[in-house]
């Protein structure tokens, strides 16, 4: 690891950890798939493992930290100044239908801003990470969003919407809104950790999503930016401050997107 601070290296060691279970859990998926239960109770159980032995390491450091976590929710609540942000599984649904393609996704808070964050695919063997001030790292190399000028060349990925989301036709529409301006199909992947990894990297040019929870993205708010990405937060001012609904691009084409996105405000 490229970046060998004390707050890198107990995140590293985290999702090291929680990364062993978890590879020999998505071993037992493909046998749980054709069982008559099917593999729904053992994959919670197995977002809980990696949940528990994450969340014991990191408070190893400092059990004084402040903890948002997806399963277990809030611990040391009075602590906001040091907070840990943590996704055990980011990519449920592909996990569950043993599709290679989930993180850990683990933000560092301090005082309100995410200031390092780490996402690890364990299958893929990649590890994003960066620190405020430091660069952004896909294991041993230095990352950079892409360089692509126009919206129309570029390549996206969103996600959503939830079954149950009030804003679904809007969001489908605007799917098909954006869909006509670029000229590759835009993406879909299942893991909002992953898709702002892969724009911190290039691979993807944009990446857009509504109505997420703050542990999909505060890993992936600083290593995007220090890869030089632009991040905006669209809604009414709850959703803004909740960091719900989100944009993240590189430099060239974030007034393009924002402004397609934006202008159709689908609130
Ligand atoms: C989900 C994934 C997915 C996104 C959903 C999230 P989970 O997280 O990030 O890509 O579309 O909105 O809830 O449930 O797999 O941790
Ligand atoms: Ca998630
Ligand atoms: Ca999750």
């Amino acid at each position: 690891m490229r970046l060998s601070t004390p707050k890198m290296n107990v995140m590293y060691k985290a999702c090291m950890k929680a990364s062993k279970s978890l590879i020999r859990d998505f071993g037992e998926i493909e046998k749980l798939q054709v069982s008559s239960k099917g593999p729904g109770d053992f994959v919670s159980a197995a977002d809980k493992r990696s949940e528990k032995i994450i969340i014991e390491e990191l408070l190893k450091v400092n059990s004084s930290y402040g903890v948002l976590s997806e399963e277990i929710g809030v611990l040391n609540k009075d602590n906001r100044d040091n907070r840990w942000i943590i996704d055990p599984i980011d990519g449920t649904m592909n996990f569950l239908n043993g599709i290679p393609h989930f993180a850990i996704s683990i933000g560092y808070e301090e005082n309100g801003e995410i200031v390092s964050g780490i996402i690890f695919d364990p299958i893929k063997d990649e590890m994003f990470f960066a620190e405020k001030g430091n660069g952004a790292f896909l294991n041993n190399s230095r990352i950079r969003v892409s360089n692509k000028k126009r919206l129309k060349e570029s390549l996206l990925v969103t996600g959503g919407p939830k079954y149950n989301s009030k804003k679904k036709d809007n969001i489908f529409k605007e799917y098909i809104d954006v869909s006509k301006i670029v000229n590759s199909s835009v993406r879909k992947f299942g893991s909002a950790s992953l898709d702002i990894a892969n724009v911190a990297c290039g691979r993807f040019d944009g990446y857009w999503q509504w109505e997420l929870n703050y542990w999909d993205i505060a890993a992936g708010l600083i290593i995007v930016k220090e890869a030089g990405g632009f991040t905006t937060f669209m809604g009414n001012k709850e959703e803004i401050s909740a960091k719900k609904n989100i944009i993240v691009t590189n430099s060239n084409i974030h007034d393009e997107l924002t402004s397609s996105l934006i202008k159709k405000n689908i609130e």
